[in-house]
């Protein structure tokens, strides 16, 4: 089948790689000519693990081209994919310009009949708003569909999640768009599940809110962990063997970050207004979110005392480990608000560095964890890599002014770490 991807963000980028390996004529087009000059070249704009191997692949057998232009990528799918940016207003509320924009593009350079399909996280009611801008702008005499099929792949497991997803969720309103899906998705086993296309965009937002707030209950219920002694990981052991609960999504931390999870709990909260429903639910998520990073920097506060001068190293900068992404890191507020206290930071993320650059000022950065506890009086592990679990804590010990760690994601186990000789604190572990 031809198929056209406008945007070539994460999802974007993603969807297009694996539906040209599926064996697709795959366009990728974007806005960004820098972007495209790099991706011709096999530079991939993003760490992806899997992602370049596979962009490689199908651009040497000629099944993916990327182009700047998108009247070219419009002209050649008969599905097109709008993968661009929703990124949230001032007050929540995803801004659907781009969207907008790609709709009416796509209706001004249509030639054939086209299915034009939404990926990106989008409010209940864009596929109205797109089709009724379709509608508008399209040629008289050409049809086209509008389809609702969200995207639920994970950053770090993007092409795995979008080869074995859990499910695919196709919201259409005719048969000839739901059968032209059906073959595009019939290699993939997986539930598909067909829909109207506001339930579609529902089911989005719903997924991501729910597991946003699988989380916030969690972080919630280690802040009593810690109060009473208890101890949040057997806390979520003992629960998530309940089959109705699920062990998954049940680990305290600092917050969720990311640029899915904090933009559309915020999203939904303001779609619910817009319908006159007070999310209160949802609102308890953002605001318990956005406690557990404040609370982390007074664990730090409360430890160290007056951080004036005193110099902190940082493990981990992404929101999660296996990506560079740092948008809404909890490591970003948590950094900036220590070094408001005075702190001096000196930080190491095996991908992230560059990135948090852009967001971070006067931060020093080391090459290796061993040189971030390099005479630091507290060590702060912010991202769970796989890399940090093989530390060896005594050569840490020995170059750092104190034997303070800090984590924020519970990597390591409180005895062993006592064992060690760590002053070793943790999220609702009271050890
Ligand atoms: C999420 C959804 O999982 C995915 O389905 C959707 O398409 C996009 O948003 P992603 O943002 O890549 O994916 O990250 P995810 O792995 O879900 O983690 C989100 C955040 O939650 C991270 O900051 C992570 O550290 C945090 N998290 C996750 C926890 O704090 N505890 C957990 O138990 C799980």
């Amino acid at each position: 089948m031809n198929i056209s991807v406008i945007g070539t963000g994460y999802v974007g980028l993603g969807t297009a790689a694996v539906f040209a390996e599926l064996g697709n004529e795959v366009i990728g087009a974007d806005i960004d000519p820098e972007k495209i000059g790099k991706l011709n070249k096999g530079v991939m704009p993003i760490f992806e693990p899997g992602l370049k191997e596979i962009v490689m692949r199908n651009v040497e057998r000629n099944r993916l081209k990327f182009t700047s232009n998108n009247q070219k990528a419009i002209k050649h799918g008969d599905i097109i994919f709008i993968c661009v940016g929703t990124p949230p207003k001032k007050d929540g509320e995803a801004d659907l310009k781009y969207v907008e924009q790609v709709a009416k593009e796509i209706a001004e350079n249509a030639e054939s009949y086209k299915i034009i399909v939404h990926k990106s996280t989008v409010p209940v009611e864009t596929g109205e708003k797109v089709k009724a801008l379709v509608k508008k702008h399209i040629k008289k005499g050409i049809e086209f569909d509008v389809v609702s099929n969200p995207e639920f792949l994970r950053e770090g497991t993007a092409i795995k999640d979008t080869f074995e997803p859990d499910r695919i969720v196709v919201g259409v309103e005719s048969k000839r768009a739901e059968k032209m899906m059906r073959e595009l998705y019939k290699s993939i086993k997986a539930p598909f599940i067909v829909t109207d296309i506001k339930s579609a965009e529902l089911i989005k937002h719903a997924s991501n809110a729910f597991l946003a707030t699988k989380i916030s209950f969690m972080n919630a219920v280690s802040r009593i962990c810690e109060i009473s002694g208890a101890d949040i990981e057997k806390v979520a052991e003992g629960m998530g063997h309940d089959k109705r609960i699920g062990r998954a999504f049940l680990n305290a931390g600092i917050g969720y970050g990311g640029f899915c999870f904090p933009k559309d709990v915020q999203a939904f909260i303001k779609i619910a207004e817009q319908y006159n429903y007070d999310f209160q639910m949802l609102k308890a998520t953002h605001n318990i979110n956005e406690d557990q990073k404040k609370h982390f920097v007074e664990t730090v506060k409360n430890k160290l005392g007056n951080l004036k001068g005193k110099t902190l190293g940082i493990l981990g900068l992404s929101f999660k480990p296996n990506t560079d992404d740092t948008r809404f890191a909890p490591s970003t507020f948590i950094i900036s608000e220590l070094q408001k206290s005075g702190a001096k930071i000196k930080a190491y993320d095996p991908e992230a560095m560059e990135r948090s650059k852009e967001m971070l000022k006067e931060v020093s950065y080391g090459k290796e964890p061993y040189e971030v506890a390099e005479k630091a009086d507290a060590l702060l592990i912010l991202t769970e890599w796989n890399e940090f679990k093989e530390i060896d804590f005594e050569k840490i010990k020995n170059l750092m002014n104190s034997n303070i760690i800090i984590d924020g994601r519970n990597m390591y186990d409180p005895k062993s770490m006592e064992e060690l000789g760590i002053d070793y604190i943790s999220i609702g572990r009271s050890y």
